[in-house]
């Protein structure tokens, strides 16, 4: 059957990113693959597999369902929910056995209760916010603080101590320096009095760029499924993007000088043309923004995306002359012949990020695995 719309998934892609990842790690530093938002669009539960074939030994999600979802598929893995709980999501984060993130000494004290009501010890994570001015706690002797806490009760584990940069993927700001600066001072307190315990501050930005970063441990998400965190070539960093997104032409018609397409007519034929109808809208996450401001590969070659993006369907300019018939397929993301549209490409055209783009693939397309 041709799909209207369908998003294939590179799985090896995702195994062959985590283990060039893995490689760069400097100090032994364990990679933990963020996945999140479904995976950033991928599919988290098939993304994870290849995560962890590819050498990460840790999940990350940002809530406490991502982590069920993720425990039932992967009984044995290592998961942390990073996220903020509320306290029924505290009892399904730890009834997914996920460590969870702490900052707050009232937290500390609920996530403590419900483990106790568990039979099993908590594993937390304590949050220092450096700078990124979002979760975590400010204060570095309050962070300090809780770490003993966490460390004296029964109920807790402390697993480990982290932070989140909020510049990593900008090379020109000093930001991710004053931040790396900040944690350092929790990393070694923390380092001094408990050995053990995972210290954890870089992205996927920062794994790349600043080597000093790694810790013990890497979060990576946008790099696993080979998209460039800095918003460039991810090919010219050695990551190899997992998705792409297709759809097919389901009909081809001929446009007099005047005939418009879509609604509001914002686009007409200049001249005699060729128009395809592919049945993807923004319904399935092809942003209305790609109105009249995209590129579609048919027949290999790049074709404007004229007219406004409807729910359900998209039209592309064929020219004059066309070889183009209906059932032809047809590449939003991806490569087809030697021309390829990349994540990053949408994101400039769309003034935002390729994690946005791959995230706003919804759930009316299927993922399929190769
Ligand atoms: C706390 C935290 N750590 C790590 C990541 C992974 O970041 P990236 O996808 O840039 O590697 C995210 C994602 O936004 C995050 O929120």
């Amino acid at each position: 059957m041709t799909e209207r719309a369908l998003a294939r998934v590179d799985l090896a892609a995702v195994e062959r990113n985590c283990a060039r990842l893995r490689r760069s790690l400097t100090g032994g530093a364990e990679l933990c693959a963020v996945v999140k938002a479904d995976g950033y669009g991928h599919g988290a539960v098939r993304c994870a597999g290849a995560a962890l074939a590819g050498g990460a030994t840790r999940l990350a999600v940002a809530t406490a369902r991502e982590a069920a979802e993720l425990r039932e598929a992967h009984p044995e893995a290592s998961l942390l929910t990073m996220g903020a709980l509320a306290p029924d999501e505290v009892d399904v984060a730890l009834g997914a056995r996920s460590d969870v993130a702490v900052w707050r000494a009232e937290s500390l004290a609920l996530i403590s209760a419900r483990a106790r009501a568990t039979g099993r010890p908590a594993s937390v994570h304590v949050k220092h916010d450096s700078g990124m001015g979002r979760l975590g706690n400010r204060d570095a002797a309050e962070v300090l603080g809780l770490v003993e806490a966490a460390a004296e009760d029964p109920d807790l584990e402390l697993t480990g101590v982290w932070t989140h940069l909020a510049t990593a993927d900008e090379p020109e700001s000093g930001f991710l320096t004053t931040q790396l600066e900040a944690f350092a001072e929790v990393a070694a307190a923390t380092r001094e009095r408990h050995p053990g315990v995972l210290l954890h501050a870089a992205n996927s930005a920062a794994t790349i760029a600043e080597p000093d970063s790694h810790y013990d441990m890497v979060r990576c998400g946008i790099a696993v499924y080979g998209l460039d965190p800095f918003g460039e070539d991810a090919a010219a960093r050695d990551l190899e993007p997992a998705l792409s997104l297709h759809s097919y032409v389901a009909d081809v018609k001929l446009f007099e000088p005047g005939d418009s397409a879509g609604y509001g007519r914002t686009w007409r034929a200049a001249e005699p043309t060729w128009v395809g109808v592919l049945p993807i809208g923004y319904g399935d996450g092809v942003r209305r923004g790609l109105s009249n401001n995209a590129e579609v590969l048919v027949g290999g070659r790049r074709r404007p995306l004229v007219g406004t993006v409807s729910m359900d369907n998209v039209t592309v300019d064929l020219g004059p002359e066309t070889e183009t018939s209906p059932g032809d397929p047809a590449v939003l993301i991806g490569a087809q012949g030697s021309e390829r549209v990349s994540a990053e490409e949408l994101a400039s055209r769309l003034q935002t990020i390729n994690y946005e783009v791959t995230c706003g693939i919804s759930s009316r397309v299927p993922r399929e695995y190769e």
